[in-house]
């Protein structure tokens, strides 16, 4: 099976920005722990971070062709604004599951709502850059590879 990870805007300064609600680690050491949980498993992990909402889409489009049977997205500010980003979800078969490392219901009313979930097969939040790793673990647990 192919897994494929989207992380939205800003999440390219994970370490750096906010530790305090986002922690330490950075986006290389998660996708990074997420690849090798994958390959252990005998699975394929693809990892892609953009500030920009049209090559998030486009990569929801080419996982549509290129066998990926789940995407796990954590949309960052695009959760809260983006139709376009749950129509290209929308648009793929697979599972799909949205991670937020903050409780976005802990935080501003903006955050409480979510685009994306209307999508989603699951959801994650609040438990920190783990939340990547528990949707990677319900992936391979639903799914053969
Ligand atoms: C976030 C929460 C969003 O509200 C915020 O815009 C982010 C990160 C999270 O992972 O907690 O950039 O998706």
């Amino acid at each position: 099976g192919k897994v494929l990870v989207l992380h939205g805007p800003n999440i390219n300064l994970l370490g750096t920005r906010q530790p305090e609600i986002y922690g330490y680690e950075t986006l290389d050491d998660v996708n990074n722990a997420l690849r090798e949980k994958a390959v252990l498993a005998g699975w394929e992990l693809d990892c892609l971070q953009s500030n920009h909402e049209g090559v998030l889409i486009e990569a929801i489009h080419a996982a549509r062709l290129d066998g990926t049977v789940a995407i796990i997205i954590n949309p960052a500010a695009y959760t809260h604004t983006s139709v376009a980003i749950l129509d290209a979800l929308n648009a793929f078969e697979g599972t799909v599951y949205e991670v937020h490392i903050s409780n976005v219901h802990k935080r501003e009313s903006f955050r409480h709502h979510s685009y994306v979930s209307l999508r989603a097969d699951g959801v994650v939040a609040g438990l920190g850059t783990q939340g990547y790793q528990a949707a990677l673990e319900a992936v391979m647990k639903a799914a053969r590879t």
